[in-house]
């Protein structure tokens, strides 16, 4: 039987979110997801303002993908569910807006269920089966917020608000952004929300999803720079198997950013196996935020897997993109691996991204010529000088630079010259997060998508997510420095866009 620990996830917010209204419509005639800063292989929305992943969900053969979205303007407000739908968490059909502002009640971050067995008595058995799907999420005004229900009786085509809403009125301002889970330990529905300002995760407990009972406070523990947002608890296997969960020691970036706590939980309490004042970061760059593991994925897949919004609070409406703001990050399978420190988060890009490579494998010696996204693999060796690596630049002298730096060591993400005139004064910076000599080397993944980088050292140890708006497309690609050092490898495929299908 595999060892198991408990990963939960806080995330801290520095920035004040601020309501705004913009009313832009799409630029007449501008094709849809071809415009320069538009990901390819990443999702954003239409048109309009996109933050959190809400929802995230599989249910007979469909992903689900709802998000924060303004429906009517391109900076954040009047705050409803998109909704997309997919097969393999890339290729995204969108649906109409799920859940919409009503009656002066924003629709906040939430989570979607699969009731399996009606315990909601909401599902109405029209698909031959009992089941239905159950999103709990929070409702915003009035002054306060409040979690409630919805459900779709139609494979999320539709949805109904719950007419006994709220569930869960604490009377409190800052009470938010519910992950509900099936317990098998306690055979319960157990709620994961914050207390934001307080930095409290607080439990409940339901045996259907309405009438809740306080199970638990965790917090404050970790990083309480700014209010916890978008909890997530779920069970992870340790290196696959074996073995026990040890205590060790552990926005980094600045703004919005992760953190995970590691520990056990008895169906009642989350108890961190680490000391209360240790900070373990999800992700080290400043545009990985607000992450949702996906529910119900099928055993006999196993993965658990996240998604995040691919933005910060800093400068989230700000960003100098076209007809939409916002972007998801790829989905990655999460894991915990023992390392010398302690036990930590190791995350991966989903194994589908590979189906997405087209032309063949091309080898990266002098400077080359870079697609619009693509999935490239570099090493650094432990002799290689003080900083190796890869520059992406554009004519406009534009560049972003990614590598290893020898002290430390350190995976860096540099985007302070990425930009003539920078989108936000927060936005130029350079991201760094520790890594190790792994055989005298470090490998590095890095998945490059227009104005995403997802960079992978070491099969996830470290992880630096940034997004990057050069004024031109970024299309070349060089060793640092101008030379490979030595011994150095690297290559890349170009990414087929998931929209051009569509
Ligand atoms: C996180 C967040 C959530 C909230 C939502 C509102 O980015 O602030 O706490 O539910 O965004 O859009």
């Amino acid at each position: 039987m595999s060892a198991r620990a408990i990963c939960l996830l806080v995330m801290p917010l520095a920035a004040v979110v601020v309501a705004g209204l913009a009313t832009d419509p799409p630029a007449a005639g501008q094709e849809p997801y071809r415009e320069p800063l538009r990901p390819r292989v990443h999702f954003t929305p239409p048109q309009n303002f996109m933050n959190d992943p809400n929802g995230l969900v599989f249910y007979k053969g469909e992903y689900h993908l709802f998000y924060q979205h303004n429906p009517f303007g391109r900076e954040w407000g009047h705050m409803s569910w998109g909704h997309a739908v997919s097969t393999d968490m890339l290729h995204w059909k969108h649906l109409p807006i799920a859940l919409g502002e009503e009656d002066g009640v924003m629709i906040f971050s939430g989570s979607v269920v699969v009731d399996w067995h009606n315990t909601s008595g909401l599902c109405a058995g029209e698909d031959g089966d009992r089941s239905c799907l159950v999103a709990v999420y929070t409702g915003h005004g009035h002054g306060k917020q409040t979690q409630n229900l919805a459900y779709s009786n139609d494979r999320g085509r539709t949805w109904t608000k719950y007419a006994n809403n709220p569930v869960i009125d604490l009377n409190l301002e800052n009470f938010r952004d519910p992950k509900a889970f099936w317990d098998e330990l306690s055979r319960r529905w157990v709620l994961v929300t914050v207390l934001a300002e307080q930095h409290k995760v607080r439990l409940f407990g339901s045996p259907d999803l309405k009438r809740w009972e306080t199970l638990s406070d965790f917090g404050p523990a970790g990083a309480t720079g700014g209010v916890w947002e978008c909890p997530d608890l779920f069970p992870l296997p340790v290196d696959g198997n074996g073995g026990d969960v040890d205590i060790n020691p552990g926005a980094v970036a600045g703004g919005s950013g992760g953190q995970y706590f590691v520990g056990r939980f008895d169906g009642t309490r989350f108890v961190n196996d680490n000391p209360p004042d240790q900070t373990l970061w999800v992700d080290y760059g400043k545009d990985f935020y607000a992450t949702i593991s996906f529910s119900d994925v099928p055993k006999s897949d196993g993965r658990r897997i996240w998604m995040a919004w691919i933005s910060n609070w800093l400068y989230a409406n700000d960003e100098p993109t076209e007809t939409w703001r916002g972007a998801q990050s790829l989905p990655r399978v999460l894991q915990l691996r023992r390392l010398p420190e302690g036990i930590r988060l190791v995350q991966a890009p989903v194994a589908e991204i590979d189906g997405l490579r087209t032309g063949p494998e091309m080898a990266i010696t002098g400077r080359a010529t870079l697609p619009p996204s693509a999935d490239i693999r570099f090493e650094v060796g432990r002799g290689a000088g003080q900083e190796a690596g890869l520059r992406l630049s554009n004519a406009a002298g534009e560049e972003i630079t990614i590598g290893v730096r020898a002290s430390g060591p350190e995976l860096f993400v540099d985007r302070r010259r990425s930009r003539a005139t920078a989108a936000h004064e927060a936005y130029a910076g350079r991201h760094a997060g520790p890594v190790r000599w792994r055989d005298e080397r470090v490998t590095v993944r890095l998945l490059f998508d227009r104005s995403v980088v997802e960079v992978f050292a070491n099969d996830g140890e470290t992880v630096i997510t940034d997004r990057v708006y050069p004024s031109a497309p970024l299309d070349r690609i060089e060793w640092l420095g101008g030379k490979a050092p030595e011994p150095a490898r690297a290559s890349m495929w170009e990414l087929r866009s998931v929209w051009e299908t569509r």
